[in-house]
């Protein structure tokens, strides 16, 4: 077959250099920003009188046309004309020769493949946004949900203090959050016209980018050719988003795996998102976790896919970018689709209450605190640090200082404030002690809560 360009050339096309190079597969995903793209071009070059009203008119309809069985999925893309701005343009050449070999006027390949990439990226990131936000607002939820529930806090995965359920949402809350934060301004990075660079270095015709801004809907028009068709930054700071969206995701469902293992059993996953084993029958699998912590290497391998193919690009256009679409379809899907199964499943767990606030009295958690009231009656840090953990470390078999009896207590001690505290302790007074901003008392719980809901409710793109 003949290509547009074949003039240059004196020899067929290889079928093998077909294949190998062609994107058909993949940007036939743009088909309908395509043809959008091509509505504006065309009514940009009437406007500045490239073609007349009546051409305007008719390769409007073509594509409106195009667009229809398109949607309808009634057309076949062919894997020669490379990619899908040929094949639609093919598809204008077909119902009118003269028009669709005007349309492809005063730009590129180059410009074009960029500029619908962005908008595809920007509805998706918009779609993402409002997904994690959902996300955000079941987190607070299950918040509100387990105010008076206590779990032990871990530090190097050892029992450490108290904490209350609440607050650890809200730490799951704060990452998603911030990942909100990162998808609002890669949109802002996304949001920037490339149409009129041309090749890369602008174009001779009095094009009106202004105007073809306004109908894609862009708010921010490329200030340099070379940077609008060689910049796919967007693309990275789009996949650093969602690297670091799932890297929370597969934080928290490590923790499920882990938590819902009848080795610890702090959490019983519903039944509708586990499996069982084809060989152990007494097994009941997280698999949905795992699946969801698992995308964590496909979506990172995105990022630094795309990162590796630029680097040490020289500028401008080069076709090495091809690849990025098949990066962002992918990463995308993936990250959309974990959150919002994430977002389904968290709301059925089930928290073994009992459990969790007898593991979180368990092996000594309230060390801190008696060392912190100890100081708080006159003793010196160092001095109270130096005394708690000589009491753990003489009685540590039993686990617990309401274990210890006045007698023992008296062998190692005598300062009163030590027995005083062992015995009118209570695990939720200590909890509600950490009143400091951000700690996990219920009072500082409860702003919090306050403050995010009022976050989330004003956060848009
Ligand atoms: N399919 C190409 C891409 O996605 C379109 C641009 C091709 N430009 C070129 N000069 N060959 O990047």
């Amino acid at each position: 077959m003949k290509k547009k360009w074949s003039g240059r050339f004196k020899k067929q096309l290889s079928n093998s250099f077909i294949r190998y190079t062609m994107s058909i597969k993949t940007d036939r995903r743009l088909a309908l920003i395509d043809i959008i793209c091509n509505i504006a071009h065309c009514n940009m070059l009437r406007k500045i009188g490239i073609i007349t009203i009546k051409e305007k008119y008719k390769v409007i309809r073509i594509l409106e046309n195009i667009f229809k069985r398109v949607k309808e999925k009634k057309l076949k893309w062919r894997k020669e004309l490379e990619d899908i701005h040929l094949n639609i343009e093919r598809k204008v050449v077909n119902k009118s020769k003269k028009l669709g070999f005007k349309i492809r006027t005063a730009r590129s390949r180059n410009d074009l493949s960029t500029t619908e990439l962005r908008i595809w990226l920007k509805n998706k990131t918009k779609d993402i946004f409002e997904i994690l936000k959902k996300l955000i607002k079941t987190i607070i939820k299950l918040s509100i949900k387990s105010k008076n529930i206590v779990i032990p806090s871990l530090t190097h995965f050892q029992l450490a203090q108290p904490i209350m359920l609440s607050h650890y949402w809200l730490c799951y809350k704060n990452m998603f959050f911030r990942d909100l934060l990162r998808f609002k301004n890669s949109y802002i990075f996304t949001d920037q016209l490339p149409l009129g660079s041309g090749a890369v270095s602008g174009t001779s015709f009095k094009i009106d980018r202004k105007y073809l801004s306004k109908k894609l809907r862009f708010k921010k028009i490329s200030s340099n050719s070379i940077d609008g068709v060689s910049d796919r930054d967007y693309v990275v700071d789009f996949c650093f988003s969602c690297s670091m969206c799932i890297l929370h995701i597969s934080r928290l469902c490590e923790e499920i795996v882990i938590f819902s293992s009848k080795l610890i059993d702090f959490i019983s996953i519903d039944d509708r998102y586990c499996s069982g084993s084809s060989m152990m029958p007494q097994k009941k699998n997280p698999d949905i976790f795992e699946v969801m912590r698992s995308k964590t290497g496909i979506i990172i391998s995105g990022l630094i896919s795309i990162m590796i193919i630029m680097k040490g690009l020289p500028l401008a256009y080069n076709k090495d970018y091809q690849e990025d679409k098949r990066i962002c379809f992918n990463t995308s899907d993936e990250i959309y689709i974990s959150i919002k199964m994430l977002n389904k499943v968290i709301t059925k767990l089930k928290f073994r209450k009992k459990k969790l606030k007898k593991a979180s009295k368990m092996d000594f958690t309230i060390a801190t605190d008696l060392a912190e009231y100890l100081t708080k009656k006159g003793m010196s840090y160092r001095k109270s640090h130096e005394l708690v953990s000589t009491l753990v470390n003489k009685f540590e078999k039993k686990g617990s200082f309401k274990k210890i009896n006045k007698k023992e207590l008296n062998k190692v001690t005598s300062n009163k404030y030590v027995l005083k505290f062992i015995r009118k302790y209570n695990i939720y007074n200590i909890v509600n002690k950490k009143t400091s901003i951000g700690g996990t008392s219920i009072k500082q719980i409860k702003s919090e809560i306050k403050r995010s809901i009022r976050e989330i409710k004003s956060i848009k793109i």
